[in-house]
């Protein structure tokens, strides 16, 4: 597969950018969420796992200042042209490739200018805008490139945390460490379960012994999908600091089910109560989910999921219709053992764990509910939990 893919990567940068000689190529992951949503910007605890879906790079250095980008996912973009000798700033020029500029001036940033240019061609197999991160494995794949090619001191914690300072600061998207972080670590047949107040984490093996994870695509992304995102950060935000009137912490996540309803009644406003409940029910529920997996209590760990999908839908309100109608179809039949939306929400997709002999029929059904009642085809993926970035050699 990779070796296919090197060599259409290889033809390609040829046929753009003139001459091959001495291109690598590298890859970097996609990521699903197991459970944890909306629990990274709440100092809680998320469970992702990277994917064997996402985006590879051809690159290779320049003798002057020049960096000409181009995507074989965005042909007609043609090839973009940025200069490496001074700041580069967000520019609707840039299109798509405001993502790989943005870790050109984050590291330059942080002390990191690069001494020459380069020529970068890219190809993801992540679906767009399917919330299955292509953003963040497009980040950290320019940063790995950025290591390999310049030899910077970056640590795959420092890839991570780039790519968010990246994606916060030049591309305006205010999101947590989860996506960036699973892309970095992934490890094959492992998910991570990571503390966001302290980013410790650990791999803890995903061993679904005839058990599937299904990746079902709604095919639908809502405008909401950013704006919708901050104003979730700001309504926990407002929640936390009314809390803390009453309670020394510093976020959500410190909270166990006990003393949240012991002080909740300082969160002035109803919905802002509804945002805090769920990323401390969410944190609560990650945790009981890990260690149900490791205990081999799978069950648990589908219930806890549909749980999830439940607080996401009322408490925090980032599902939509689409979602609910494939994560609802899903939990309803036989040989799944739990289904949620999977990511930021407003569209997107779903994961479910579910048996083997069962994906097939579970993948027809949920098909054709789902059409039938949003006039949507949609678009399934069985998946396996791959590494995270390399060279390809
Ligand atoms: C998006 C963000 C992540 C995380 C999820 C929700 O994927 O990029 O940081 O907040 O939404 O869990």
């Amino acid at each position: 597969m990779d070796q296919n893919i090197k060599a259409e990567l290889i033809s390609e940068f040829k046929r753009v950018f003139g001459d091959e000689d001495g291109v690598r190529i590298f890859f970097a992951p996609g990521r699903v969420n197991l459970i944890g949503e909306h629990t990274d910007y709440n100092g809680g605890h998320v469970f992702p796992c990277a994917l064997s879906l996402g985006t590879y790079a051809a690159v290779k250095k320049r003798n002057d200042k020049k960096i000409r980008l181009y995507s074989m996912n965005f042909e007609k973009d043609g090839v973009i042209e940025a200069d490496a000798s001074g700041d580069l700033i967000n520019s609707p020029d840039y299109k798509w490739a405001n993502y790989p500029l943005g870790i050109v001036q984050t590291f330059r940033k942080r002390g990191m200018p690069i001494n020459s240019g380069f020529d970068i061609l890219f190809y993801g197999t992540i679906p767009n805008g399917s919330g299955l991160s292509s953003s963040a494995s497009i980040e950290v794949l320019t940063g790995y490139c950025l290591k390999e090619l310049y030899g910077f001191d970056v640590t795959k914690q420092d890839l991570a945390l780039i790519g968010q300072d990246s994606e916060n600061n030049f591309n305006g998207m205010n999101c947590g460490i989860m996506d960036q972080f699973a892309s970095a670590f992934g490890k094959a047949g492992h998910a991570i379960f990571l503390d966001t107040a302290t980013l410790k984490y650990e791999y803890v093996p995903v061993d679904l012994k005839g058990i599937k994870i299904v990746i079902s695509n709604t095919n639908v992304k809502h405008e909401l999908t950013s704006s919708g995102y901050n104003d979730r950060r700001r309504e926990s935000e407002t929640a936390l600091k009314d809390l803390q009137t009453v309670t020394s912490i510093n976020a959500l996540g410190e909270l166990d089910e006990e003393s949240f309803n012991k002080y909740s009644s300082a969160i002035k406003d109803e919905v802002c109560y509804r945002r805090a409940r769920h990323a401390v029910t969410e944190n609560l529920r990650t945790i009981e989910a890990v260690k149900a997996l490791n205990a081999g209590e799978l069950t648990t760990f589908g219930r806890l999921m549909n749980e999830s999908h439940a607080s996401l839908d009322k408490d925090y309100e980032v599902t939509c219709p689409e979602l609910n109608i494939m994560a609802e179809t899903e939990q309803s039949l036989e040989g799944v053992i739990g289904a949620r939306m999977t990511g930021g929400g407003f569209g997107g997709c779903t994961v479910a764990l579910v048996r083997e002999e069962a994906v097939n029929s579970c993948i027809e059904k949920t098909k054709e509910v789902y059409t039938s009642k949003t006039g949507i085809v949609p678009a399934f993926y069985v998946v396996d939990i791959g590494d995270g970035p390399c060279e390809v050699v």
